[in-house]
């Protein structure tokens, strides 16, 4: 008899997703389900919504809880982890640092020590541009020195020196994704960006146009930048999930861990987003300046070479307008079920 190629017989790898129910969690769950992953998502839902999972398996519980993290981890044999779970409010951070430390850094403790003790091997993690702190040069690449100016910041770049010390001591490999910021929603119209409270650009602007929201405040109009407003890189949210896909296959074939900036490299500034939105949604915005907010650098870009070159990534929304256009689609369904 002969006997059937052993890959035939292989069931597709289990990702758990652990903040699959938020923002960029739950586009990266679609992305992996249409590719036929199996995925399993761990969220305590404080700021996701199991609506925006489809039909994708939940475990409702916190990465703070160890005695689910325990049962979760003996019940599911997990692959590999995507790790997006986190509290993400810069200011909130620096009022609020214990919250910050705790949720970040000792869900994050919490979550390796029990994910290692049965036997997973590689992890995807969330870290962001807010690890380099002011900028000495942009765009930023790897090797720009990390002086974080936040607990949000710090809490990440801890994260990441603490998956390097995990590597050597217990061959957990890891892929760090530094995005700069994350933008849109999916261009099939299903997803979008929800936080509450809300304190992104694109989706601000687009209540404002929609007239959820009475008026926008422009944090400083006299940075040393050709308008006076800050510049940053705004990156598609499907964008980064191709990302996260390519840096599951680059541990999948054996790479040792490894740490990438996510962004496209173009920058743009408030006063450009603002024009960009009025233009996408045909709607006047009603803008007042406000003073600047302490930390906020002038220029956040990134140099995404090294994520092109070694992971083979390459962002396919690279013009502002389709952001804003899937943002806006999204918006214009509220509100979401
Ligand atoms: N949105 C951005 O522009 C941006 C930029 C840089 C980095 N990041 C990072 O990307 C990740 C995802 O960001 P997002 O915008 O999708 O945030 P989000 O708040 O929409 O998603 C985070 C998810 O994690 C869940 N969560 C939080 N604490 C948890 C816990 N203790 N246990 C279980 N689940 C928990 C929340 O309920 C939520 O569903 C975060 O780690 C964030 O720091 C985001």
């Amino acid at each position: 008899m002969i006997s059937k190629p052993e890959t035939l017989d292989k069931p597709m790898p289990l990702i758990c997703v652990v903040g699959g129910a938020g923002y960029i969690g739950s586009h990266m769950v679609m992305l992996l389900r249409s590719l036929q992953y199996r995925v399993v998502v761990i969220d305590d839902l404080s700021n996701g919504f199991q609506s925006s999972l489809a039909d994708a398996y939940l475990e409702k519980g916190s990465i703070l809880d160890s005695v689910f993290l325990e049962r979760f981890f003996s019940e599911h044999a997990v692959d590999a982890i995507i790790h997006f779970a986190s509290s993400i409010q810069v200011g909130e951070s620096v009022k609020n640092p214990q919250k910050y430390y705790k949720n970040n850094l000792v869900g994050t403790l919490n979550l390796l020590e029990h994910a290692l003790a049965h036997g997973v091997e590689k992890i995807i993690f969330s870290s962001t541009a807010a690890v380099f702190g002011n900028p000495q040069y942009v765009p930023i690449d790897e090797a720009h020195p990390h002086e974080p100016l936040s607990p949000y910041g710090k809490s990440k770049l801890f994260v990441e020196q603490i998956l390097a010390d995990y590597e050597l001591a217990y061959g957990l490999r890891s892929v760090c994704l530094r995005y700069f910021n994350a933008a849109g929603a999916s261009a099939c119209g299903k997803l979008g960006e929800r936080h509450d409270p809300e304190t992104h650009l694109i989706p601000l602007l687009l209540q404002q146009a929609s007239g959820r929201l009475e008026k926008f405040s422009v944090f400083g109009d006299d940075y040393s930048t050709p308008d006076g407003t800050c510049i940053r890189d705004y990156i598609h949210v499907e964008d980064l999930c191709t990302a996260h896909l390519l840096a599951l296959k680059y541990l999948d074939t054996g790479n040792a861990s490894d740490l990438f900036n996510l962004g496209t490299g173009k920058g743009h500034s408030v006063t450009e987003v603002i024009k960009t939105v009025e233009e996408v949604t045909g709607n006047k915005l009603n803008i007042c300046v406000s003073p600047k907010r302490p930390g906020d650098p002038a220029i956040l870009v990134a140099d995404g070479q090294r994520a092109k070159s070694i992971l083979g990534w390459q962002p396919k929304y690279v013009d502002l307008k389709d952001i804003i256009r899937h943002a806006w689609s999204w918006e214009q369904k509220y509100p979401w079920q």
